[in-house]
């Protein structure tokens, strides 16, 4: 039996991808530049394979026996060059699918990598799949969780903008479907949100309810958010480029769209950020 690529398996979404391919008997390669984390998550359930978007030396083994892949963006490779030499070697190497984790409104906006990553896909000829998923609730359950437990605020540069959130772990499902019926998801596209679209505002009462402690959405300008986050929080200077640059977006407008989509793709309900937020409770009380 052929396997499955997944890059990024240790990933929000990868690892997801991971178990969602497992459930429905596919035989996954989970890639990454750390082998030991990937075995201590997955143990003997998938093969792990050492894999670098940044050394071509690691392109061929990982797609050893492989006819579909799961294509992600590390956040910090901010150019969209940086995953040609491996799409380049995806199309040498003949699949029946590539499905790239992508963002929802990239086909009308040419910013984010992620459009040009696209259209080098479209363009090469692999039989593609691009998942364009809203923000993922992840986001404030990871980057976002240090102010919430230190200082009760969501420190996010959003104004009043809506965004339609998405659970990870529903975005791993959509991904892991594309691929189990390569064939009936040839050349397709699938915009994927949440049931609602939320202000910060709505995020913050949700949280507050949840915890049973008043947590409030800080709303910092762009510049004192970037500040933060490459002075205090040390983050990567090209990953806090690029998420001011999507903030920049949302406050257009384009995180909030609702869409029926995953439901059309796998009969499931999305899930509600309080339903989210139950299950993972625990990261947002003060230890
Ligand atoms: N956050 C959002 O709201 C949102 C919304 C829409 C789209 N997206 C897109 O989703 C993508 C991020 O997905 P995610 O949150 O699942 O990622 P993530 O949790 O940040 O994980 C990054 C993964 O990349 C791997 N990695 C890092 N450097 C690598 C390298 N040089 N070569 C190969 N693998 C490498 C890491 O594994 P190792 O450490 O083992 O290498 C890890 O599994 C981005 O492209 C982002 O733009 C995000």
């Amino acid at each position: 039996m052929m396997k499955i690529l997944v890059t990024g398996a240790s990933g929000n979404v990868g690892s997801y991808v991971v178990n969602e391919l497992i459930a429905l008997n596919e035989n996954v390669v989970a890639a990454g530049t750390n082998v030991s984390k990937l075995k201590d998550k997955f143990g003997d359930k998938i093969e792990p394979v050492y894999f670098d978007f940044t050394k071509p030396e690691t392109f061929d083994e990982a797609l050893k026996g492989v006819d579909r892949v799961f294509l992600m963006r590390p956040p910090h490779l901010g150019k969209p060059e940086d995953l040609y030499p491996f799409i380049d070697a995806v199309k040498k190497h003949e699949v029946k699918l590539l499905s790239f984790l992508s963002l929802m409104g990239v086909e009308n906006n040419p910013i984010p990598p992620h459009h040009k990553i696209e259209n080098y896909i479209e363009k090469s000829g692999i039989p593609f799949a691009h998942i364009r998923p809203g923000f993922f609730m992840q986001n404030i359950s990871g980057v976002h969780s240090v102010e919430i437990v230190k200082l009760d605020q969501i420190f996010v540069p959003a104004g009043k903008s809506k965004t339609s959130f998405i659970d990870a772990a529903d975005i791993g499902l959509a991904i892991a479907t594309v691929l189990h019926d390569a064939k009936a998801h040839k050349n397709s596209t699938f915009t994927i949100t949440g049931p609602e679209a939320l202000t910060y505002d709505q995020v913050a009462e949700v949280l507050t309810k949840v915890t049973g402690r008043k947590i409030t959405y800080a709303r910092p300008s762009y510049l004192k958010y970037r500040n933060y986050y490459l002075k205090n929080r040390k983050l990567d200077k090209n990953y806090v480029n690029v998420t001011v640059a999507l903030y920049f977006m949302t406050r257009m407008g384009t995180a909030k769209a609702v869409t029926d989509e995953f439901y059309l793709l796998t009969g499931k309900r999305p899930r509600t950020f309080e339903a989210f937020a139950r299950e993972h409770k625990e990261i947002f009380i003060k230890n």
